[in-house]
């Protein structure tokens, strides 16, 4: 029997491009050139199943084309508003995503986020590596303590869980959440955290919020200007889900104002452009999208991506179907 031809839009890691060229007839992308909609189109009309990454835009244009060879698009990683789903649908695609093996290395970077902007890591770093120190002082960048200070989660599914973990195990942390879909209790665990009924709720009793809500039509500036003018002064927003559930506008005139602390995020509204305000805040701590990227995990996401592959072309259902 003929291997599925698959087409790969980026360059992953080698342990699963060299597994994903055994099993099947792959195309790689080993420049790790973005490829534009002709070409994504083109790997749709001529391959059984496609696999982008959170970067590549499929929008209901690109999965307009036709006739189309693809069956399957077995995306790498773990959120799906890239994808048109309405769009694929229409096209007849299933559609798989990675979950649960980022969880850890998403929360663990949501945390470290947390800490350097608390503690003017970057600041601090910047400031030694510019050779303008001049010694220990004890008003010198002082920042603000986390032990116990309140942790405000803006979902509650199983990145802000590990992050809540964390955040109560580690550091004693109060945790609040908001969740227009709650989890049951038992996913909560041994960790006490209350449900807050509003955003605002959350928003305004946290000394740090941190977003984990999915991107979609629904979450689409939800953390707009009368959500972050709910915040205290003394408060920091950090964000690692997705870049537009944040108006980053309202945002950067919140912190010019200091209507807020300050702000971490790993994903930002237009990716990979961001405010030139914001690269020259001292109180912003900026990432390019760094989450999930761990050798560890990016192996597995692929393995995951493989597994679905491979329960789909065998005529199962794979087990991290969206679509
Ligand atoms: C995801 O998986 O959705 C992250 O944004 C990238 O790993």
């Amino acid at each position: 029997m003929n291997k599925p031809k698959i087409v790969v839009t980026r360059h992953w890691p080698a342990k699963v491009e060299e597994k994903l060229s055994d099993i099947f007839d792959t195309t790689l992308n080993v420049n790790d050139r973005p490829m534009s909609a002709d070409e994504l189109q083109s790997a749709l009309q001529s391959a059984d199943a496609v696999l982008p990454t959170v970067s590549d835009k499929l929008t209901a244009d690109v999965l307009g084309v036709r006739p189309l060879r693809a069956k399957i698009l077995g995306s790498y990683g773990v959120g799906f508003n890239h994808i048109d789903l309405n769009a694929a649908k229409c096209a007849g695609l299933t559609v798989t995503n990675t979950p649960e093996v980022l969880t850890d290395c998403t929360a663990d970077l949501a945390m470290t986020l947390l800490l350097t902007l608390a503690r003017k890591v970057g600041e601090g770093e910047r400031h030694l590596r510019s050779g303008n120190w001049s010694g220990w002082r004890p008003t010198h960048m002082m920042g603000t303590r986390v032990t116990r200070k309140i942790l405000g989660l803006v979902g509650m599914g199983r990145i802000a869980r590990a992050v809540a973990q964390r955040a109560f195990f580690g550091f004693g942390m109060e945790i609040l959440f908001y969740d227009p879909v709650p989890p049951p209790s038992e996913a909560l665990g041994d960790i006490p955290a209350q449900f807050c009924s509003s955003l605002e709720q959350v928003m305004s009793r946290s000394d740090f919020v941190s977003v984990h809500c999915p991107g979609s039509k629904e979450t689409y500036h939800l953390i707009d200007r009368s959500a972050i003018d709910t915040m205290q002064p003394h408060a920091f927003l950090i964000n690692t889900a997705r870049g537009d559930v944040i108006d980053e506008n309202a945002l950067v005139e919140a912190l010019v104002n200091r209507k807020i602390a300050g702000a971490a995020l790993d994903v930002h509204e237009r990716e990979p452009n961001v405010s030139d305000a914001l690269l020259t805040m001292e109180n912003v701590v900026l990432l390019p999208h760094l989450g999930s990227a761990t050798l560890e995990t990016r192996e597995d996401m692929g393995m995951r991506v493989i597994h679905n592959l491979e329960a789909f072309f065998s005529g199962s259902e794979p087990p991290d179907i969206i679509i």
